[in-house]
């Protein structure tokens, strides 16, 4: 294999192409490289050509399956390590200066140790391998709303996914100019080859992996890990870590949230933003097809994860999705559950850890009632539904998909709209069996903050605990929040004083479950009855009654046209139990004594007035 005679000669040897025009970034990928040692530089430029080049090299190299062209035309699969298959929360850093500075829901460490502790990982991390640098803008080129991010990676496979993830390619330097501010992302898999070693099919580090973000400098370390969320890293370490940092000093907001659109039948138009924690149903509540009796309802898509929100000069918080593609959860979804998503996955999909089926076409649990009778799990192991019935899945839990959002057929068509949209209401949800009713409107800014604060979900494949324990997950932001999340519901509180017309806060759960385990709330599609009640509160048109927890519908205050859905079964899910609640409160207690100080006084009279209503 050919190698660089020394690292200087590298470093000097690093030029740049024409539409690179910023000394800076020269500088900084040529530091990179004299530390990382690649094997040879390649400036990405975003084209369809390059997106084709660096698949067929990864079908060459085992990344990539192919599927089946007619079934799945432009689509790969792709299997990673078993060690690499999710977000790693317990090696997820904020190294701000100040340990206090993170908060007591981050892991954190000196910037200093940190730094040298991943340089002495990085060097000669990229051995043998290509360093790919890949320019992207998180939102529209050139939004206000947007910011642009520089990736160092060797990882291919993330490439391509940061090319169906984002806006990437050559356009982001001319964005950038000569000296744009852009935030600098280091990433490597952490496997370096020997001279002659055959590389595998999903390199990673078994054994090492940090995901660091320096908030102060607004920088990104990530070492070992090629998957999701440790890897592409505009999505949570820029666009929800480092973007919270940015949006506390700025005052705008950034947040685990989807935005939907819903137009009712005399075209009333209103956008609603909403937070779920991981793996609980943004992209399904975001691609939401409303039931046939609600003709003239629609739903449109923004965006399936996160939003950034801004004060707007009309009085309105303006979100974009920054994102331009969904990598969402494949386990669950079907032409039941999610038409939109079935239909925006026929074609230029990259699938990783689904199972494959034996026409080159994939499948995983959930996707029909049957299994098909042979497949090959998401290790490359044969399996038949006996396995199944054995409990090992085909497809892992967090299986994902990748594909870009022009894609959805709900795509709304401000989607791109560098201004933002206004926001209507903003929605939190989490997965809870019992507590939380069906849905509840806040009857303040204070007390929906308190509501979003204090949210306790129950753990999935894509978090990181225990399975099925409630863990709190302050506004679905818990791995997400990039500084001390008392700071965080500061600045909650204080940006429901920075727009005229704060949106309405709403509590939802589509996951109560009766006494025989059984969903009580048959969700997805029906989820529209809720939205409608929604929308309408926001429009002054639907009517409520005030609960301990805030206003919430009669039976008779929501739409059941086409559905038959018994008022017993709607007091199951709508029911508040003062036992279940009195837990709760502790568990409240719990967080906000971890909290500590920083916690706001606001959220504290708010506790007293909750446990006063639901004592009354
Ligand atoms: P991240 O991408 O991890 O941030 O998560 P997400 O919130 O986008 O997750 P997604 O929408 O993919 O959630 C998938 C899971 O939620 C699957 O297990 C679905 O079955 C479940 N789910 C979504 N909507 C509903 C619903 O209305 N009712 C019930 N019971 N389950 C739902
Ligand atoms: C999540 O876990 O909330 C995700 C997937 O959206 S990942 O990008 O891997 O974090
Ligand atoms: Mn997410």
């Amino acid at each position: 294999m050919n190698r660089p005679e020394s690292l200087a000669s590298l470093a000097a040897s690093v030029t740049a192409p024409d539409f690179v025009r910023h000394p800076r970034i020269l500088g900084w990928v040529r530091e990179f490289a004299a530390l990382a040692k690649p094997d040879r530089i390649v400036w990405c430029d975003g084209s369809e050509a390059e997106y084709r080049r660096l698949c067929d090299e990864m079908v060459e190299a085992g990344t990539l399956t192919p599927l089946d062209p007619v079934k799945r035309p432009g689509s790969f699969l792709a299997r990673s390590d078993p060690s690499d298959v999710a977000r790693v929360e317990d090696r997820t850093f904020i190294c701000s200066e100040r340990e206090e500075d993170a908060g007591p829901t981050n892991n954190w460490r000196t910037p200093r140790e940190m730094r040298a502790t991943l340089e002495g990982l990085f060097n000669g991390s990229m051995r043998g391998r290509t360093l790919y640098v890949v320019p992207f803008s998180m939102g529209p080129l050139g939004s206000p709303i947007a910011q642009i991010g520089i990736e160092l990676t060797d990882s291919p496979y993330v490439v391509v996914s940061m090319k169906l993830m984002t806006r990437m390619g050559k356009a982001v330097y001319d964005v950038l100019g000569t000296d744009g501010a852009y935030v600098p992302c280091l990433h490597s898999v952490g496997a370096p080859l020997a001279a002659g070693e055959r590389d595998g099919p999903w390199p990673c580090n078994p054994d090492t992996k940090y995901i660091v973000h320096y908030p102060e400098t607004r920088e990104i370390w990530s070492y070992g890990s090629g998957y999701g969320g440790n890897a592409l890293l505009g999505k949570k370490c820029l666009a929800l870590r480092i973007a919270s940092v940015m949006g506390r000093d700025e005052g705008w907001l950034a947040e685990h949230m989807l935005i939907l659109g819903v137009t009712s039948p005399v075209g009333d138009k209103r956008y609603v933003a909403a937070a779920f924690p991981s793996a609980c149903g943004k992209t399904n509540f975001a691609m939401l097809i409303p039931p046939p009796e609600f003709e003239g309802w629609k739903v449109t898509t923004i965006g399936d994860d996160i939003a950034w929100l801004k004060p707007g000069p009309d009085g309105h918080f303006r979100a974009i999705n920054p994102e331009a593609g969904y990598f969402g959860v494949a386990p669950g979804t079907s032409y039941e559950s999610n038409p939109n998503a079935m239909e925006t996955l026929k074609a230029d999909v990259i699938f990783t850890n689904v199972a494959l089926t034996d026409d080159g076409d994939v499948w995983w649990e959930g996707m029909s009632k049957e299994a098909p009778a042979h497949l090959i799990d998401w290790q490359g192991n044969e399996w038949t539904p006996a396995d199944g019935k054995a409990g090992r899945k085909a497809a892992h839990p967090n299986a994902r998909f990748t594909v870009s959002a022009t894609r959805c057929p709900s795509l709304d068509p401000a989607w791109d709209d560098p201004a933002g949209v206004p926001i209507s209401a903003f929605v939190f949800g989490a997965r809870r069996s019992d507590t939380m009713p069906l849905v509840v409107e806040a009857t303040s800014w204070e007390s929906g903050v308190y509501l979003a604060a204090t949210m306790g979900s129950e753990m999935t494949a894509a978090a990181f605990g225990k399975l099925g324990e409630v863990r709190r997950d302050p506004f679905a932001m818990l791995p997400f929040c990039g500084y001390h999340v008392g700071d965080y519901f500061r600045h909650w509180l204080a940006m429901g004083k920075a727009v005229a017309h704060p949106p309405r806060i709403f509590g939802v759960n589509w996951f109560r479950k009766d006494a025989e385990g059984r969903f009580v709330w048959p969700g997805f599609g029906q989820n529209m009855r809720v939205l409608k009640w929604i929308v309408e509160r926001c429009a002054g048109t639907a009517k409520g009654r005030p609960t301990p927890l805030g206003i919430g519908p009669d039976f008779d205050d929501l739409d059941w046209r086409g559905l038959q859905y018994a008022p017993e079964r709607f007091a199951q899910a709508t029911g508040i139990d003062r036992a279940a609640w009195q837990r709760e409160l502790v568990a409240h207690d719990e967080l906000f004594a971890r909290v500590g100080e920083r916690r706001p006084d606001a959220l504290v009279s708010e506790r007293a007035k909750l446990e006063e209503r639901l004592s009354g």
